[in-house]
């Protein structure tokens, strides 16, 4: 079934390979949450066009697994892979069906969550996170339409390349649509927005032990190219927000 990735694909990968704050602000925190991958096998849930799946095999882990439920992202996900082979596998599945496939040290699940449509379709999503860990594994994620901070409706975010549009006064389950945009590409996506209670619940109610919550930080070489008060907005109230949580 043809998803609202399978469309803007290219165009995603253009995005999110320009946008200041993709690599100095959201790459960055996300990477160094992950933290040390070498060695290790990892389940990379929506991986997208690969571009995290690449990065961790890069750096080291022994196996990497992409999971996406778009057929036009796992396409150019399999394209690189042809191109510049690693070693990486790629399954075309909703995350929700994918069922237990091993026993992973580590699941990223980077912008997932946030399209769980329903408390119940995110329960889902945080089952097959955690039936995929091993023991002691860990699960680092990020999130759009951050439980922390409301959604900027101004045009301050412009300046990032990006603009979010949202209910007000925001509620659980409410869309919030995000234009991103560089000088030659623009995407729209609509995510969903659930509570810090929501989240915390869903990945205690899957098994998880306690969810650290990491707001976002920018790499020393994104401060030195654009200065702190460039960031100042965005760190005072960024589009997204990680978090890890262990299989105990
Ligand atoms: C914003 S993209 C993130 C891709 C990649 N993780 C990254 O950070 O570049 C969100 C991805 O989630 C995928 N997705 C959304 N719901 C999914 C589901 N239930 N199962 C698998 N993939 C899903 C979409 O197809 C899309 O590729």
């Amino acid at each position: 079934m043809p998803t609202a990735y399978d469309d803007i694909s290219l165009a995603y990968q253009v995005v999110h390979g320009e946008l200041t704050v993709k690599k100095h602000a959201e790459e960055f925190t996300y990477l160094n949450l992950l933290g040390d991958v070498q060695g290790k096998t990892v389940l990379d849930l929506a991986c997208g066009e690969g571009r995290f799946s690449r990065t961790i095999k890069r750096q080291g882990a022994r196996q990497v697994v992409g999971v996406d439920i778009s057929a036009g992202m796992i396409e150019l996900a399999r394209q690189a892979e042809k191109q510049r082979p690693l070693g990486i596998s790629y399954i075309h599945s909703d995350v929700a069906a994918l069922g237990t496939i091993g026993s992973f040290d580590m699941v990223s699940a980077a912008f997932l969550f946030n399209y769980a449509a329903s408390k119940e379709a995110l329960l889902a999503l945080c089952r097959t996170a955690y039936n995929n860990l091993k023991a002691g594994g860990q699960l680092v994620a990020s999130i759009n339409a951050t439980p922390l901070f409301p959604p900027r409706n101004d045009q301050a975010t412009r300046k990032y390349g990006y603009l979010v549009h949202s209910p007000s006064p925001l509620h659980e389950g409410d869309a919030v649509e995000y234009a991103f945009f560089t000088g030659s590409h623009a995407i729209r996506l609509f995510n969903v927005h659930w509570s810090r209670a929501t989240y915390e619940w869903a990945l205690r109610e899957a098994g998880f032990g306690a969810c650290r919550w990491q707001s976002p930080t920018v790499s020393q070489q994104g401060l030195e190219q654009h200065g702190d008060e460039f960031w100042r907005d965005f760190l005072r109230e960024p589009n997204f927000i990680c978090l890890g949580a262990c299989r105990t």
